[in-house]
């Protein structure tokens, strides 16, 4: 059994990952500075899932600062590193960015400083869909993606980029995985689909931003989780997107789904497109079957009624988180 560091256990995939490697009798080393980016009270409810498993030990702790962080590595022996944590609002990020590059640059790169110095070899980095903005969909992993539209995805495409580095000068074994839109249980409530919930479930006005008319290859949390399990695979430096790999779908036909599913019609407010937006995003995997045997396996219909059905089950949370 292996001993991994899990980053951003807290968040939305990081904690979905440590459930599943504690469940195959990992030990799992999570880490989580519980920041405010959006409502702590789903970290908790996330983090309090986590302490229920004994394999799993918890440490609040900044990557950014590189005491604390190397004073964790001397503690315990890791063979693997899955960074998950990163400062994650596309549209948030105009509001401060230097936050971006500490969380999503300067962490990574400590990061990479101490697996270098500890001869730990392999990192799986989580990346964004976001990258491929202004190329033509589906996307494929060798398309150039030089065209950020947000501070987030120039932090993301930095990460990948410091990764690249760190994999040519000191062997370290990176395989960045790109996600596109991922969705489900206790998902993140800065996201389309949990707010969208929330609002029908209240009766409040839904926010869309445009004419809900752009689209997402919407991916649910478990097929992700498997995927960056499967990519910590050695495979020297590789860049692999997970994403549903189907035609994308507007943001006006999930809400359409989530009012079937929830029984309720939503009241629609429609505000101005947001220039840090992608309008269209649509992962190519071919490259994630050939390399991980990874394809995803819950349709977007599927994933919608697990996640509504949990909110239901959690209705109380979801009364109480802000959004
Ligand atoms: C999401 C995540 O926030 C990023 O962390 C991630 O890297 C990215 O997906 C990705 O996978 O690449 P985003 O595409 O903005 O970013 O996801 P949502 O928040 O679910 O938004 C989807 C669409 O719905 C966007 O066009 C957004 O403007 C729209 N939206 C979102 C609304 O119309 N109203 C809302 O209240 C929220």
């Amino acid at each position: 059994m292996s001993q991994y560091l899990v980053t951003g256990c807290a968040g939305f995939i990081g904690w979905r990952v440590s459930e599943f490697l504690l469940k195959e009798g990992h030990k799992v080393i999570g880490v989580d500075e519980i920041n405010s980016a959006y409502d702590i009270q789903l970290k908790e409810w996330r983090l309090n899932t986590l302490m229920g498993y004994s394999n799993f030990i918890f440490q609040k702790l900044n990557l950014a600062d590189p005491v604390k962080l190397s004073q964790l590595f001397e503690d315990y022996p890791i063979s693997a590193v899955i960074h998950l944590a990163a400062r994650a609002g596309v549209r948030q990020s105009l509001e401060n960015p230097w936050i971006y590059v500490e969380s999503n640059i300067t962490a990574t790169l400590n990061l990479l400083e101490l697996m270098r110095k500890r001869g730990i070899s392999k990192m799986v980095l989580a990346s964004t869909s976001s990258v491929y903005a202004g190329q033509k969909p589906p996307y494929h992993e060798d398309l150039k993606v030089d065209t950020p539209l947000s501070p987030y995805a120039a932090t993301k495409k930095s990460a990948e980029l410091l990764a690249y580095t760190y994999h040519h000068l000191y062997d370290l074994d990176i395989t960045v995985v790109r996600y596109f839109t991922v969705y489900g249980p206790a998902g993140r409530p800065d996201m389309s689909i949990l707010r969208f919930i929330k609002w029908i479930l209240e009766g409040k006005p839904i926010e869309i931003y445009g004419d809900g008319t752009q689209s997402r290859d919407f991916t649910y949390i478990d097929d992700i989780a498997q995927g960056t399990i499967l990519a910590l695979k050695p495979l020297g430096y590789e860049i692999i997107n997970l994403g549903g790999g189907r035609n994308p779908i507007s943001v006006n036909r999930v809400i359409e789904l989530l009012e079937d599913l929830i029984g309720k019609r939503a009241i629609k407010n429609y505000k101005d497109f947001h220039k840090a937006d992608v309008r269209v995003t649509w992962a190519e995997i071919e490259k994630a079957k050939r390399l991980l045997s990874w394809e995803p396996e819950v349709t977007l219909e599927e994933g919608l009624r697990r996640t509504v059905q949990w909110a239901l089950e959690n209705e109380d949370l979801i009364k109480r988180i802000q959004i």
